[in-house]
């Protein structure tokens, strides 16, 4: 087999290979966390909404946020790298109102460009979007939010077609704490006339990091982290300079790789109240945790005990970090009973689960996973980015060696993975 060693980690151009892993080779490690990919591609449609350059820090170097990023410049945003790492400047003048549908179709967040465009062009034309394939994802909810601020909004030729002559600020009750949504809804009511309140909001960090993005440029969000959010309409936003907070799950993800390799993990430059939910179910596990501030180590000694668990909206375990969880729970002394209550569809990672000899069975959103001592490494595909992450920390935790296909969908959220896993102890390769 072909190796390339110390392969500069492009995520783009890294898509067409494999990544190999050998498994049970994991000594300690640290990983240094990157910036929230689901707060990145939330901000960066959110400085359309004021004209000028803003600047921000933190952007994770990942597929995702360069297919965003290609669309703010489609729409005539100048976007480019600036002198830190993770750091880019957006300049924006007058902007188009159409997304191209050919980035769009990549990328579930190209969804959060209506809002913005909305409110400020006064229309917006959006192709229904892409991203993981975990569930029928409707788009009910940011539909009736821009309605009930006045928009008229259609699903014509297989794009959301918004206009609005003006927006007026209303209470919205989302039946559903929606996380796109709720964004959605907060950038398009910086532009509404009068007071906007939504009920039943999303109150994920993601959400109250726009809403902290938003109050800098000088518009007036509260209750970000509540379920109710009121924003006061109609100020001028200006340019800013922000940083986006650490990515949770990103942190998540590799604590679970590093446990199951059998190392112990320290993931640095993280929030860890975001985490407490991962975090009180690994204790329940049976893992030995230090919250230090802005670190969180981990380490077990032996198999975990196996857990019940439901995901839910935060705070409580989150959807995105339900395949790895898993993953890390087929070496789990006793049955582990997982129930996923955001997505309809998100157990893609079973099968190939078992290609590694995990014992689990669905039933509807409920996977049983029988504990078994030990996992065999085989190759497998990734269908989506989760999935693919589960993959890892399977492939970490199994005898042998684990060749992991459609890498593509692992890059979408994983920045310098390579790097990240080889920090981690983890002994793995790019193979063509
Ligand atoms: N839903 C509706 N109608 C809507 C919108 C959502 O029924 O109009 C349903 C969905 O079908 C789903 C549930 O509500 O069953 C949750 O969807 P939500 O809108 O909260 O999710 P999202 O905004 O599409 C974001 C993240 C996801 C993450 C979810 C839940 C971004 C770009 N994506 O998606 O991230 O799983 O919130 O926390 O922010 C990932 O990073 O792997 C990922 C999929």
């Amino acid at each position: 087999m072909a190796t390339i060693h110390k392969a500069k980690e492009n995520p783009m151009k890294l898509a067409d290979r494999k990544l190999l892993i050998r498994g049970r080779t994991a000594r300690s490690g640290r990983v240094t966390i990157s910036g929230a990919k689901n707060s990145a591609v939330a901000v960066l449609p959110a400085c359309l909404l004021a004209e000028g350059t803003s600047i921000l820090q933190n952007v994770p170097d990942i597929a995702d946020v360069a297919v965003q990023r290609e669309i703010l410049e489609s729409l005539g945003a100048e976007v480019s790298d600036g002198d830190q790492p993770g750091e880019l400047r957006l300049s924006v003048g007058d902007v188009d109102a159409e997304v191209p549908y050919a980035l769009a179709k990549q990328l579930r967040g190209s969804v959060l460009l209506l809002g913005p465009l909305v409110a400020r062009k006064g229309e917006a034309r959006v192709p229904l979007p892409g991203g993981c394939a975990i569930g029928s994802r409707p788009l009910d909810l940011h539909l009736k939010a821009l309605r009930e601020l006045g928009a008229e909004v259609e699903i014509e030729h297989g794009h959301i077609a918004a206009r609005a002559r003006r927006l007026v600020g209303a209470e919205v009750y989302l039946d559903f704490p929606s996380v796109g949504a709720t964004e959605n809804l907060i950038m398009a009511a910086t532009a509404a006339q009068g007071t906007t309140v939504v009920y039943n909001a999303a109150k994920e960090p993601e959400v109250v990091d726009l809403a902290n993005f938003l109050n800098a440029m000088g518009a007036r969000v509260v209750g970000a982290g509540t379920d109710t959010i009121k924003i006061e309409g109609g100020r001028e936003l200006r340019p800013v300079e922000y940083t986006i907070i650490p990515d949770r799950i990103e942190a998540g993800t590799y604590l679970l790789m590093g446990l199951a390799g059998g190392g112990r993990v320290t993931v640095e430059n993280v929030i860890p109240t975001h985490l407490e939910a991962l975090l009180a179910k690994l204790e329940e596990a049976g893992v030995e945790l230090t919250d230090g501030g802005d670190y969180i180590s981990a380490r077990l000694e032996g198999r975990p005990k196996a857990l019940q668990l439901k995901t839910l909206p935060y705070p409580g375990f989150p959807t995105d970090l339900q395949p790895q969880l898993s993953a890390f729970l087929l070496l789990a002394n006793g049955t582990s009973v997982i129930s996923e209550r955001i997505f309809e569809d998100r157990f893609g990672h079973v099968d190939e689960l078992k290609r590694l000899g995990g014992k689990v069975e669905i039933d509807g959103r409920t996977a049983v996973i029988d504990g078994v001592e030990s996992l065999t490494g085989a190759p497998v595909t990734a269908t989506d980015l989760r999935m693919g992450a589960a993959l890892i920390v399977a492939g970490v935790a199994a005898r042998g060696e684990t060749l992991i296909d459609g890498v593509e969908h692992i890059l979408r959220g994983y920045e310098r993975l390579e790097e990240k896993l080889t920090q981690l102890g983890v002994a793995c390769e790019w193979v063509e």
